[in-house]
């Protein structure tokens, strides 16, 4: 079995646009790319720096549901949507933005099936109008060490499973997300077991914070953000919340994640977000806000003041209950 060692889970090995402030690099690049077209020129310089906010994407209407509403500043649009872990894209953090652009959110289809009383084959647009969209601004702490605040759009996960009807046996819910080699020129690498898989217990899905997640910062998800759907869960860190999900499987079983498969001393199934429990490779009991120092990403990973990582998050008072008499050292 191929245990991976990518750049982002060695603190030993920094990618150059880690440490090139991202104006600079991201400019130059997209520079390039547009020049590559034939497209270079002021207009081309201007389009470069205008991607820093929203705007481009079509709009998602959501009502703020305030209960979910935090004080954290949130992270600028431009490191929420350069600054990405999406390895069927690449391994560093600025390749899902440079790469995603070969996906294809439309068409779309998420088959929800296993057991269940009504299996069924969803278009893209039948779920996005499947229960009112809210906007929820959520923290989100990747396993790396790294946190960011985003305005998130999309309705609990339970929405959908009420529909399906689980039968008495479905135990789990499992995640499987897109891996089409035509459109994810990361495939090629085996650094992970395609298709990604992520899972959770049935009482975490169904947990109201558990978010389907189709928008961020008032539009459609860009594509190195999961485009059309994926999962974000808060209290756990990034790599469960799922991007580009095609299939939600009810199943009676703990399913097989991807990182636990390619390292499972490092990488548990439950992988909720506690302080207490190092990696074993580094400690969690620290963190550092994306986009807190000028420079922004891979700038911010490395130079942001360092703050204290919460519990669960910051959410153990909504789910620290699902887990009462777990062993979370064990457990992790
Ligand atoms: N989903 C897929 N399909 N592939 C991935 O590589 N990376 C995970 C998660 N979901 C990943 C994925 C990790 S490690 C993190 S931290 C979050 O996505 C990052 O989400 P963001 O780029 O929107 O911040």
């Amino acid at each position: 079995m191929l245990i991976p060692s990518p750049k982002w889970l060695r603190g030993d090995d920094i990618a150059a646009s880690d440490i090139t402030p991202r104006e600079t690099y991201l400019s130059r690049r997209q520079l390039l790319a547009l020049g590559a077209a034939g497209l270079a020129g002021p207009w081309a310089a201007r389009q470069a720096f205008a991607q820093g906010a929203p705007g481009k994407l079509a709009k998602l209407p959501a009502t703020a549901n305030n209960a979910y509403l935090i004080t954290d500043k949130r992270t600028p649009y431009q490191d929420v949507t350069t600054y990405n872990n999406f390895y069927e894209f690449g391994t560093d953090k600025s390749d899902p933005a440079r790469n995603a652009g070969t996906l294809r959110p439309r068409p779309w289809q998420v088959a929800v099936e296993g057991l269940v009383k009504q299996p069924k084959t969803y278009d893209i647009d039948e779920l996005l109008k499947l229960a009112p969209m809210e906007e929820r601004v959520y923290r989100l702490r990747c396993v790396e060490g790294w946190s960011m605040v985003i305005p998130w759009i999309g309705y609990p996960l339970a929405e959908l499973i009420r529909r399906v009807e689980p039968l008495p046996g479905a135990k789990f819910v499992q995640f499987i997300t897109l891996a089409d080699k035509k459109q994810m020129p990361g495939l090629g690498s085996g650094v992970l077991e395609w298709p990604y898989s992520e899972g959770l217990r049935m009482d975490e899905a169904m947990h109201p914070l558990a978010l389907l997640t189709f928008g961020l910062y008032g539009e459609v998800l860009p594509n190195q953000n999961g485009a059309p759907v994926r999962m974000v869960l808060p209290w756990k860190y990034g790599f469960k919340s799922a991007k580009s999900i095609v299939k939600i499987r009810f199943v009676d079983k703990q399913p097989p994640t991807s990182w636990n498969i390619a390292a499972p001393n490092e990488y548990g199934f439950y992988s909720n977000v506690n302080p207490d429990v190092d990696h074993p490779r580094w400690s969690q009991a620290t963190e550092r806000r994306i986009g807190e120092v000028k420079g922004g990403g891979g700038f911010s990973a490395l130079f942001a003041p360092k703050r204290k990582t919460l519990p669960f998050n910051g959410y153990g008072a909504q789910v620290a209950s699902l887990y009462q008499g777990l062993d979370l050292r064990k457990n992790f």
